[in-house]
Formats: structure tokens, sequence, C-alpha cells
């Protein structure tokens, strides 16, 4: 893993730059898109929660009692930021099974490229957990910061923001925001285009995974 001194952290694990390849590809189907996320999303678990605090706890093995390692503290939350986190969100929970789920329903409006709420439901108790607010691109920014306040104002701390891609605006506008929030990502791209897609990026995520393009 890379760190960048903006509180970045690049995944550059190989395994998730060759996936990463696999679904910038335009020819990629809908199909291998969706199983490529999911994959991804394991990997990028893994490296977004590798300083998770353990405790112990006694067990018996077939052996004898030993004190072994568990994860300390209240049970994760992982916020998807509809739609096109939903995918993240999967992978994630196959490797996380009890964490707690957070839905931010927020769409892009075309002409100002503004976040709109449509739908929030969360856990009542965000305040001790640690909460993922997971987006696979960061681009603008406007979604993700919108959905991490949203979560902070119902009570989360501890946040940290993991996505796919990121623009360098996006990182930018998303620091100006929310400076003390951690961002995670596969990858830094060149840049924004005018209608906001990241570039070379992979196109627009949620119309790849569930084919609606
Ligand atoms: N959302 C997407 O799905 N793709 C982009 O490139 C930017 C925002």
């Amino acid at each position: 893993m890379t760190k960048t001194h903006d509180g970045v952290t690049v995944i550059d694990h190989p395994l998730v730059q060759h996936k990463l390849t696999l679904m910038r590809k335009k020819d990629t189907s809908t199909a291998s898109f969706r199983r490529l996320l999911r994959e991804i999303s394991l990997l990028l678990c893994y490296e977004v929660t590798r300083d998770l605090e353990l405790t112990t706890t006694e067990i018996d093995t077939p052996m004898e009692p030993m004190d072994a390692p568990v994860l300390a503290g209240k049970k994760l939350v992982f916020a998807s930021i509809l739609r096109a986190g939903n995918g993240l969100l999967e992978g994630m929970l196959d490797l996380v099974p009890a964490a707690r789920v957070a839905h931010v329903g927020l769409y892009r409006d075309h002409d100002t490229l503004e976040a709109i709420e449509y739908y929030y439901k969360a856990p009542t108790n965000l305040t001790d957990r640690l909460v993922i607010a997971v987006d696979p691109m960061l681009a603008t920014s406007n979604s993700a910061t919108a959905a991490i306040e949203k979560l902070q104002n119902s009570g989360a701390k501890d946040v940290r923001f993991l996505c796919l891609l990121a623009a360098p605006e996006g990182i930018k506008a998303f620091r100006e925001r929310l400076p003390n929030v951690p961002i995670y990502t596969a990858a830094i791209d060149s840049h924004l285009n005018d209608k906001g897609y990241i570039v070379p990026g992979l196109g627009d995520a949620g119309d790849r995974m569930y084919g609606t393009k």
C-alpha cells in the first residue's frame, strides 16, 4: 500500500491492479465486470481493515485452552452510497458477514453535478463504530462528501472512505470538506472530463455493473 501526503492510501496490490485493468476495458461484459468488482472488493476490504484493533478471548482448541485473537469493539458499519456502492458492499459482506449496513441514496443532478439525497437508512448507534463508506468512483466527490456528512450528522465519528478509482479533483474537493476522513483507492486517474466522468476511468460504474446502458 502507498500512502500519499493527503491521507489517501493507494492499494497497489498486484491482484487489485490486474483486476482493475480488466474492469476498465470497454469490452468487458456486465457479468465479468460484476464478478471482478466482487473479487476486487474482497481485496480492498482486506486492506481497509488491516489495522483494526484486536483483543483476545479464551477458547478451547482440541488440544488445550488458549487466549485467541478476535476483533475488538463494536461491529463495523459498511455504508453503501447507492446505487454503485452496492457493487463494493456485496464482496465486503462476504469478508465481514457480521458488519452492519447503512444505505445512502444519492443521485447526481446531471446539470449541476450536485448530490441529491433520496434515501437514508443506517444503524442507530454509529458513534462507537468504525464506518466505512463505499462508492466505486470518487469523481467530483459531491456524493461521497454529502453521504459522509449525513453519516457524521447521525453520530459517526470514525469514518473511512473506500473507492476503486479517484480523480485528483475529487480528492482535493473531498479534503477541503472532510480533512480528517482517510481515503482508500485502487488508483488515482488523470482528471475529470466536463461531464464529471473520470478519465481514463472505466465509464459509468453503475451502468457497467447493472447493464443499464
Ligand atoms: N461515476 C461513474 O460511475 N463514473 C465516473 O467516471 C464518474 C462518476
